[in-house]
């Protein structure tokens, strides 16, 4: 069994975590990486106050387990921050703050509410602004990953975030889907694993069965760095690209950004009407580039099993046989 400082800090059996995704984590997800003895996370951007509110109780009834809350600092609402620090969970999980805001007033507010801090960054400078600001545990986010990114793949990464923050503990996001992934994060000095697109495959997960096929099907290689999707939903991000896949939607306005502009209220409508339907040609749809590396839909319980597993069976016979006595 593969045991970290992270399985003691957050209570857990396995080191594999479910980031917080604004439109795909919703309780069953959150519950079932928990229960799996994983630690889920809900993202909270697709929420307000009181939808959050019975979101949290929601995963309280399916779990005893721990799990985090996950916020957008760049546009965190105090409402919904309250409602995080009133359920008390074991982690408050931040991303994406503006230069301007004070991450250490969050921090504390989280650490008095009984909370350990997580941050999750793309670059090294601000992994160690949230260290600095009282961080218990980083995130590395490789480009790889779905969602927004940075520029930093996690090969070189995760260990320069590892050294800058130590002792704290750093876990590896991005482009990890397998044990592979785990092991090579433990070799890169992380102690442990943030998921996302591999659990959007999963039967938990709360996007259009499309998209959980689109991620199946994809081989890895169609996803790109695009402002794209932020233009048409007018939300602009910190120094975020968005990875997504470079569908009908992203292709229609490649080249075009200035007429997308001009016409975001019309198209961000038919994103989200696309996204409803399950309109795979021309909804935003972001996920890593580990897709590739998924090639059906299981259970969350299966994922985190078959990473475990194969991740120990990498460690236990591949790794050492490499090695020579002489
Ligand atoms: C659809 C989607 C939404 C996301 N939303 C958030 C979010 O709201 N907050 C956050 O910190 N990270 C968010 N992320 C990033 C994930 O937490 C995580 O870093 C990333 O998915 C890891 O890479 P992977 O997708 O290759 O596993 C999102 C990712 C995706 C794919």
């Amino acid at each position: 069994m593969i045991h970290t400082r992270i399985c003691d800090l957050l209570h857990i059996a396995h080191p594999v975590i479910l980031g917080g995704m604004g439109t795909a984590t919703t309780a069953p997800l959150v519950a079932a990486v928990s229960n799996a003895g994983g630690f889920g996370t809900l993202g909270t951007s697709a929420f307000n106050a009181a939808t959050l509110d019975s979101e949290v109780a929601s995963i309280r009834e399916r779990t005893e387990k721990p799990f985090g809350i996950n916020h957008l600092l760049f546009q965190i609402q105090e409402d919904m921050f309250a409602v995080t620090l009133r359920a008390q969970p074991a982690v408050a999980a931040f991303a994406w703050a503006r230069k301007d805001q004070n991450l250490r007033d969050y921090f504390q507010r989280a650490h008095d509410a009984g909370c350990k801090v997580m941050f999750s960054a793309g670059e090294v400078p601000e992994a160690l602004r949230a260290a600095e600001a009282g961080a218990d545990v980083l995130v590395a986010q490789g480009t790889e990953a779905g969602g927004h990114v940075g520029w930093m793949a996690s090969l070189p990464l995760v260990p320069m975030m590892v050294k800058a923050v130590a002792p704290l503990p750093v876990l590896s996001a991005g482009g990890i889907a397998d044990g592979h992934g785990l092991a090579a994060a433990l070799a890169l000095g992380a102690e442990g694993v943030l998921l996302g697109t591999c659990f959007m495959a999963t039967p938990e997960a709360p996007i259009h069965a499309n998209f959980k096929q689109a991620i199946v099907k994809s081989d890895g290689h169609d996803t790109v760095l695009t402002e794209i999707p932020d233009l048409a939903s007018q939300r602009v991000w910190p120094g975020a690209m968005s990875r997504a896949q470079r569908n009908q939607f992203i292709e229609r306005w490649a080249g075009r950004e200035w007429t997308l502009r001009q016409n975001a209220t019309e198209v961000g409508k038919q994103v989200l009407a696309a996204r409803a339907a399950g309109d795979v040609n021309n909804a935003s749809l972001s996920f890593g580039q580990d897709a590739g590396l998924i090639d059906s839909i299981k259970s969350v319980k299966e994922v985190v099993q078959d990473i475990v597993k194969e991740a120990e069976e990498i460690m236990r016979n591949r790794l050492p046989a490499l090695l020579r006595q002489n």
